[in-house]
């Protein structure tokens, strides 16, 4: 396979001048001091995303420029940003939550989603943030596992979480955000009363009664900051815990993968329902004192050119599915706007392929930077720096601080362009705490003194590493994981269908779609409009994202001898592959 190297000229302004001498110096332990921020040694991540700018020339910066969908634009200085989270933190506490308390986040790209979870952070609550799409049944698995006690969501989306309230027991109190108040709060002007919502609080009254002064609590290291739920192969999605020193690995990757200054503007496409929004737009970027544009709306490349013109965007974070959609809207429209603001660009959450990365040469006069990371790392692992070469396709080489390899099955290194598995040492800040009441699950993870990844990889001579592809059936569409459980789940509670088997299809745009094979009650047609009623029942039921774009009925699927449905072999027939042993399955 012939490799496009994309040569680099030195910049001698990049953070990070010589990769492979600062990943040979680098020592953790020299940023201890940063991490342990207060007196006592202890830590807290939101003070250092926020208020330790406060006592710094950033004080009055602006920390987020929030764009909504419908235009309306706001600014808040880093100032505002501390003070607007203390009082969420103080409103928090004044409806009884404490340390320790699981406290979710279910909104729309708004302010309010970045300063709530600041204020959580605050008062040592445990923050979980749950992606807008959800539908019932991806609200229920999280919550009730969570056990969380508050949830702070939109009126628009309580018809869903009204839906599950009787299975959630934990959760005591519902705070919706009366957005048509916001400007009336920071405007300091009388509220508008809002209508009675069953048993709802509104925000902004509670943030009137709340107030700004608010002692941080001093966090130990290893004390858990946040969670997000993640989707493996088999089983409801876990909740992957972080601690408040993930930051720390966070900070120091935003500065050096990244790219980040002081002075830059910088744009992160990613939502904070995912573990990029939460890293790399509100951790790690905040603590480096960048300012943050943050755009409510849709994907729309017209639009999004514009906001990189319109903010002066100097480093742009995005996902491959974006690109190729931005690279088939054509390089004509790119041209009709002024992008020479840009000076890095990075993508990360699905392969990259090698004309993505160079498109933007083409359209921007600068290469894609790819970056690997997950959920569970907390941060990126494996990356593309400023003054490295490219090898277009490859996702670079270990971030400072992280040793990775590729092994065999007895965790024995593999030599130079063998597959095998991705792998990592345990033990840098960032990496996952535990999986949320799943102590066996977290330990899985764990073999051989490694951190393994479930991805496939292999490394070049020159420690470039190249994805290869999953190791489990997880699929990854347009950047976003799905368990195929959790999707077969929701079909089989279609009332027409018994079976199904759901597996990630190659797609040139999304990387993979979900397609499902489903097997029908007696008596059902499949028709055309029962693909589209299921599609739109999964949609409902389970998450906007989540569904199936592809279903084909068969009147059996194969199975093993216990019962069990194998994806890899409908897989391998989707994909005209080599069905291999079949030996265990059940006739079919
Ligand atoms: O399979 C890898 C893929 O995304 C998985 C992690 O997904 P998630 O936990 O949702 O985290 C996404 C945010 C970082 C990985 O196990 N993945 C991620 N980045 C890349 C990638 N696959 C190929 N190339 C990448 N750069």
């Amino acid at each position: 396979m012939k490799v496009n190297i994309i040569k680099k000229k030195f910049n001698p302004k990049a953070n990070l001048k010589d990769y492979e001498k600062e990943y040979k110096d680098f020592d953790i332990n020299l940023f201890k001091a940063e991490i342990k921020c207060f007196p006592d040694g202890k830590t807290n991540a939101a003070y250092l995303a926020t208020d330790i700018h406060l006592k710094g020339p950033n004080k009055n910066k602006i920390a987020l420029y929030w764009e909504g969908e419908n235009g309306q634009e706001l600014k808040y200085s880093f100032l505002e940003l501390s003070e607007a989270s203390s009082k969420t933190g103080n409103l928090l506490k004044n409806i009884g939550v404490e340390k320790g308390d699981r406290v979710f986040i279910f909104l729309p790209r708004i302010p309010e989603l970045f300063i709530s979870f600041l204020g959580i952070l605050k008062i040592g609550a445990i923050a979980g943030t749950l992606f807008a799409a959800f539908g019932p049944q991806a609200l229920e698995d999280r919550l009730k596992n969570s056990g969380a006690k508050v949830l702070i969501t939109h009126p628009d989306f309580y018809s869903r979480v009204k839906k599950i309230l009787p299975q959630l027991k934990n959760l005591e109190k519902i705070i919706l955000i009366d957005e048509k108040n916001r400007v009336n709060f920071l405007e300091e002007k009388n509220l508008e009363k809002s209508p009675k919502i069953d048993n709802c609080q509104f925000y902004y009254s509670l943030m009137e009664k709340a107030s700004s002064k608010l002692k941080v609590s001093h966090m130990n290291l290893t004390d858990p900051a946040f969670m997000l739920y993640t989707s493996g192969t088999t089983g409801k999605p876990k909740g992957v815990v972080h601690h408040h020193q993930a930051i720390l690995h966070e900070k120091i990757s935003a500065k050096y993968v990244l790219d980040i200054k002081d002075n830059d503007v910088y744009w992160c496409t990613a939502d904070p329902g995912w573990v990029t929004g939460i890293a790399y737009e509100i951790l790690g970027t905040w603590a480096l004192g960048a300012s943050t544009l943050v755009y409510q709306g849709r994907f729309n490349p017209e639009k999004w050119y514009s906001l990189i013109e319109e903010y002066k965007v100097n480093v742009w974070y995005t996902a491959p599915t974006a690109i190729r959609m931005l690279a088939a809207s054509g390089l004509d429209l790119v041209k009709k706007f002024d992008l020479t603001s840009l000076r890095h660009l990075a993508s990360v959450g699905e392969p990259l392929n090698p004309e993505s990365v160079l498109w933007g040469i083409k359209a921007f006069n600068l290469p894609f930077h790819d970056n690997y990371w997950q959920t569970e790392t907390g941060g990126i692992v494996i990356a593309n720096y400023p003054n490295l070469d490219i090898k277009a396709g490859s996702m670079g080489k270990p971030m400072l601080g992280i040793k990775a390899a590729i092994v065999d099955k007895k965790g024995k290194k593999l030599k130079p362009n063998k597959e095998g598995a991705l792998v990592l040492k345990p033990g840098w800040s960032s990496m996952m705490k535990k999986i949320w009441r799943r102590p066996e699950k977290y330990q899985s993870y764990f073999k051989n003194n490694w951190y393994i990844t479930g991805d496939r990889a292999y490394k070049d001579k020159d420690n470039y590493f190249w994805f290869v592809g999953r190791a489990d059936d997880v699929i990854k569409t347009a950047g976003e994981r799905v368990g195929p459980f959790e999707v077969e789940s929701a079909l089989v509670s279609h009332p027409k269908i018994i079976e199904a088997g759901v597996i990630g299809k190659p797609d040139k745009m999304r990387g993979e779609i979900i397609k499902a094979f489903v097997t029908l009650k007696k008596g059902v047609k499949p028709t055309k409009t029962l693909v589209e009623d299921i599609k739109n029942y999964v949609k409902k039921h389970l998450a906007g994202h989540a569904y199936p774009r592809e279903i084909e009925f068969r009147d059996k699927l194969p199975k093993t001898r216990s019962g069990k449905i194998v994806r890899r072999l409908l897989k391998a027939q989707e994909l005209g592959l080599p069905i291999g042993d079949t030996s265990t399955l059940e006739d079919y």
